[in-house]
C-alpha cells in the first residue's frame, strides 16, 4: 500500500506480478543473455590471468626448489586447516608466502587466499579482507577471493564493498552460480534498505500528484472526512477544519496540513477529524513518525467509530510499510471489533494478505468486503484479482476460467472503473494474451485519461510480447510527458536501460525515481536496483566490459 491504500501501487504490482521489476533483475537478466560476445570476453580475461606467468624461462634451480618448498608448506597448511588447527595453518601459510618466489604470482595469491580462509574461521574480518586484497592484487580475476572478501565485508557491515565483490564474482562466473546470485540479492536488499533510511532522514517531503491523492481517497468507501457534513453555524464554517475540508475539495493539497493544525491549536470541535486528516497527509508525504503520532491520538480518543476505524486502517497500512506485520494485523483486528460491518477494513486487510502471499485469507477478506458493500467497485475487482492469484498458485484451470468470467462481468457492471480494465489486462498479459491486454489498457485510458502509469503498462506489454525496447521506451516517455512525477515510468525506463546495457543512464533514471518515491519500501526497492546497476558499472569499467545491446 503505497501511502496506505491506493488499490495497486506500483511496488505492490511489482511483487504481485513477480516478473520484470524483481530485485536483482540486472543479474537475472544478464544471466540469460550472456550468450553473446561478452561471454567470450569474460572467458578470455579469466584465462589470461589464470595462466601462470612463468614465461621467463630462466627458472634457476634455486627458485625451483623454493616453489617446491612453498608448495609443501601449503600442503601442510591445508592439512592443519582441515584438522581445525587454524593457528598452526596460519603459520605454515606464512612460511609458504615467505618461501614463494615473487614471480609465482598465481601461487602466491593462492597462499594468501588460503591464509584468509583461516582468518575467516577465526572471524577476523579485517585480516580476511587484507589477505583477499593481496590475493586479488596478484590475480585480479580470483573468484574465490572476491567471494570471501564479500562475505567478510558483509559481516563487518561494509555492504558497498560486499556488493562490488559479489558482483565481480557473478560476472566471472557468468551469472551461472546460484549461491552467488542469492548472496547478491541478499546484500542488495540490505544495502537498499540502508540507503533508503539514509535518504529518507535527509529528504524534504514531496506532495504526490493530485491524481494520486484522489485515487488514494477513493480507496475508502467509508471515508469519514469527505462524507462529513459540517454543522451549519458560523463558528464551524470558519474553523480550521472547514478550511482544511475546502482545501481538500478544491485540490489545494498544500494547505491541508496547516489548516488542520489551526483547528488543533484552536482546540476546535473537529479536533479528531483534523488529526485524522493531518495524519493522512503526513502519510501521503511519507512523514511516518508524525503520521503515527496523530493516528495514535485519534485511536486513543473519544472520536466516532468511523473516524477511529479509518485511523486504525491507516495505521495498519503504515505498519505494513514499516514491515511490522504483527502490529498491522493487530490494528485491523481492533478495527473489526469496533465496526464489524465496515467493508474498508476487509478490503485493506485483503491487500495486506495478498502482499504476504496468504492467498486463502486474501480471497476471504475480499469476499467479505464485497458482501458488505456490493457496489464498491475497487473491492470487487480486487476480489477477482485475488481469486486469479489463488487459482494460479493452485494451478486450478476451472477457477481460472471462472475468474475470467468474473472479470468480464465486472467490466459490464463497473464500466467506468479503470482498475477493472487494468487488473484484467494484467491477468491477460500474464496469460500472454497481448492483444486483448493492450486493448483493455486503451479502454482504461479512455476512462482515466490522466493516469500516466497506464502508458507504462502499455510499454511493459510491448516488452513482454516482442522485446521491442524502442517502442516500449516511446510509450513510457509519453507517460512522463503527461506526468513528470510518474516515478513508475522512471523506474521502468531505468530497468530497460539496465537490460540494454546503458548502466550510466539507468543510474540517472533510478535516481529520479528515488527522488519521487513515496514509501520506504518503494525506496528500498529502487535503491536496490540502483545499487545493482552501480556495482555492475564499476566492475565493468575496471575490466573494460561493455554490456550494450547493439
Ligand atoms: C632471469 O634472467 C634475467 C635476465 O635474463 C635476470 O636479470 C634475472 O635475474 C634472472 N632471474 C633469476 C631468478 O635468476
Ligand atoms: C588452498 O588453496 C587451494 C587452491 O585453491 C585449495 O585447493 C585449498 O582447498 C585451499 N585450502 C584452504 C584451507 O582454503
Ligand atoms: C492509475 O493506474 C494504476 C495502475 O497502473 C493504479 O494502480 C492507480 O491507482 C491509478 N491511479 C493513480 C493516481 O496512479
Ligand atoms: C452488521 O450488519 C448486520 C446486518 O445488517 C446487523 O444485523 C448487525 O447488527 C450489524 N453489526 C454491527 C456491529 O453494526
Amino acid at each position: 500500500m503505497s501511502t496506505g491504500s491506493t488499490p495497486f501501487p506500483k511496488w505492490q504490482l511489482a511483487i504481485l506480478l513477480g516478473a520484470p521489476l524483481a530485485i536483482g533483475l540486472g543479474y537475472l537478466y544478464l544471466r540469460n543473455r550472456l550468450e553473446d560476445p561478452e561471454k567470450k570476453k569474460v572467458a578470455e580475461l579469466k584465462a589470461k590471468t589464470t595462466i601462470s606467468l612463468d614465461n621467463e624461462e630462466n627458472n634457476t634451480k634455486t627458485s625451483e626448489s623454493a616453489i617446491d618448498r612453498a608448495m609443501k608448506l601449503k600442503g601442510a597448511g591445508n592439512r592443519a586447516f582441515h584438522a581445525g588447527e587454524y593457528d598452526k595453518a596460519i603459520s605454515l601459510y606464512n612460511e609458504a608466502i615467505e618461501a614463494c618466489p615473487s614471480d609465482r604470482t598465481v601461487d602466491l595469491a593462492t597462499f594468501y587466499q588460503n591464509r584468509s580462509a583461516c582468518y575467516e574461521k577465526r572471524e577476523m574480518w579485517d585480516q580476511v579482507k587484507e589477505d583477499c586484497t593481496l590475493a586479488l592484487k596478484l590475480n585480479e580475476k580470483y573468484v574465490k577471493a572476491f567471494l570471501r572478501r564479500s562475505r567478510a565485508a558483509e559481516k563487518s557491515g561494509d555492504l558497498v564493498l560486499a556488493l562490488e565483490d559479489v558482483t565481480s564474482a557473478c560476472i566471472l562466473e557468468r551469472f551461472q552460480v546460484q549461491s552467488s546470485l542469492v548472496n547478491a540479492d541478499r546484500i542488495l536488499k540490505a544495502l537498499g534498505r540502508q540507503h533508503a533510511r539514509e535518504a529518507l532522514s535527509k529528504r524534504r517531503p514531496i506532495m504526490p500528484s493530485k491524481h494520486f491523492i484522489k485515487t488514494y481517497f477513493s480507496a475508502f468507501s467509508e471515508d469519514p472526512i469527505t462524507k462529513l457534513q459540517l454543522e451549519d453555524d458560523a463558528e464551524a464554517l470558519q474553523s480550521g477544519f472547514a478550511k482544511a475540508k475546502a482545501a481538500l475539495a478544491s485540490q489545494d493539497y498544500e494547505s491541508v496540513v496547516s489548516a488542520c493544525t489551526e483547528e488543533l491549536n484552536a482546540d476546535g470541535k473537529y479536533k479528531n477529524e483534523a488529526l485524522l486528516l493531518r495524519a493522512t497527509f503526513y502519510l501521503l508525504l511519507g512523514r511516518h513518525d508524525e503520521a503515527q503520532a496523530d493516528l495514535g491520538k485519534v485511536i486513543d480518543s473519544e472520536a466516532s467509530t468511523k473516524v477511529k476505524v479509518n485511523a486504525l486502517i491507516k495505521r495498519a497500512s503504515l505498519f505494513t510499510q514499516l514491515e511490522n506485520t504483527e502490529r498491522c494485523l493487530e490494528d485491523f483486528g481492533s478495527a473489526a471489533q469496533l465496526d464489524s460491518n465496515n467493508s474498508d477494513i476487509y478490503h485493506h486487510r485483503g491487500q495486506v494478505y495478498l502482499l504476504l502471499e496468504r492467498m486463502d485469507e486474501a480471497t476471504a477478506e475480499f469476499a467479505k468486503a464485497v458482501e458488505l458493500n456490493p457496489d464498491f467497485s475497487i473491492a470487487y475487482i480486487q476480489k477477482c484479482y485475488a481469486d486469479y492469484r489463488h487459482a494460479q498458485i493452485n494451478k486450478n484451470v476451472g477457477a481460472l476460467h471462472q475468474v475470467r468470467n468474473d472479470f468480464e462481468k465486472a467490466l459490464e457492471r463497473f464500466p467506468s472503473c479503470a482498475e477493472a480494465y487494468i487488473l484484467f489486462a494484467q491477468v491477460l498479459s500474464d496469460q500472454q494474451e497481448w492483444g486483448r491486454a493492450e486493448s483493455l489498457f486503451d479502454s482504461a485510458l479512455s476512462v482515466d485519461p490522466t493516469n500516466a502509469t497506464l502508458y507504462v503498462h502499455k510499454g511493459l506489454v510491448q516488452l513482454q510480447k516482442s522485446t521491442d525496447f524502442d517502442k516500449a521506451v516511446k510509450l513510457i516517455n509519453k507517460a512522463i510527458e503527461m506526468d513528470d512525477k510518474c516515478d513508475f515510468a522512471y523506474e521502468t525506463l531505468g530497468t530497460i536501460e539496465v537490460q540494454r546495457g546503458n548502466l550510466r543512464r539507468s543510474l540517472e533514471l533510478f535516481e529520479k525515481a528515488i527522488s519521487l518515491a513515496k514509501t520506504e519500501l518503494e525506496m528500498t526497492h529502487l535503491f536496490s536496483l540502483k545499487d545493482a546497476a552501480a556495482a555492475q558499472l564499476k566492475v565493468s569499467e575496471r575490466w573494460g566490459l561493455d554490456w550494450t545491446v547493439s
